[in-house]
């Protein structure tokens, strides 16, 4: 694999156009929970990168927390596909919580966490994601802040890699096809 990411790896999301929306979902956020303070909960390893931009974009009161998950056999629709590695530190019980994930794809990820964090009994549970594709989408399930909705291609970046490489690319690019396995 190349460091850093060639030229062949296109921009898809400048990092520019990504503070741009992290400043203005930063913003709505803040103003839908004016007077109230927040639980952010980021989905390792992924949303690392967005949470952190993201916190720091909040003007409401905010602690954040962090799940680890492993699925298997993403094309399978299974209520198993999704296993629990570690779960939150702190109890969420009445707290208003929003899920940080850096992309909604078939949507098994989300809906797993969704419906284990309702057992908490959250005040409220809304969902963030930086990237949506909702073409890929495997079971029903939105997230309530979008930054980006984009067409089913293969992106690394700002949280997202290929084989664990890339997270730390600032942009969200395009990962080339005939790239895989090199
Ligand atoms: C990716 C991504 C989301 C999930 C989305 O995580 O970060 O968590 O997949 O896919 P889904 O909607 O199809 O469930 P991944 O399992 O690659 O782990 P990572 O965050 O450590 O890269
Ligand atoms: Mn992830
Ligand atoms: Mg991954």
């Amino acid at each position: 694999p190349t460091f850093p990411p060639s030229a062949t790896m296109e921009v898809l999301i400048s990092k520019e156009q990504i503070a741009e929306r992290v400043a203005a979902i930063g913003k709505q956020i803040s103003a839908d929970y004016a007077g109230h303070s927040i639980v952010l909960i980021g989905v390792l390893k992924g949303a690392a990168i967005f949470l952190s931009d993201l916190a720091r974009a909040i003007e409401v009161d905010n602690t954040f927390d962090f799940v680890a998950v492993s699925s298997y056999g993403r094309a399978r629709v299974s209520s198993g596909a999704v296993k629990l590695i570690k779960d939150i530190d702190n109890p969420i019980e009445g707290k208003h919580v929003i899920i940080v994930e850096d992309i909604l794809d078939t949507g098994l990820t989300l809906s797993y966490l969704r419906g284990l964090m309702l057992q908490h009994k959250p005040a409220s549970l809304k969902i963030a994601t930086c990237l949506d594709k909702p073409e890929r989408r495997l079971v029903p399930i939105e997230a309530d802040y979008v930054a980006f909705s984009i067409p089913n291609q293969f992106v690394i970046g700002y949280g997202m890699d290929y084989a664990e490489r890339y997270r730390g690319v600032e942009d969200i690019r395009l990962f080339p096809d005939e790239a895989v396995g090199h």
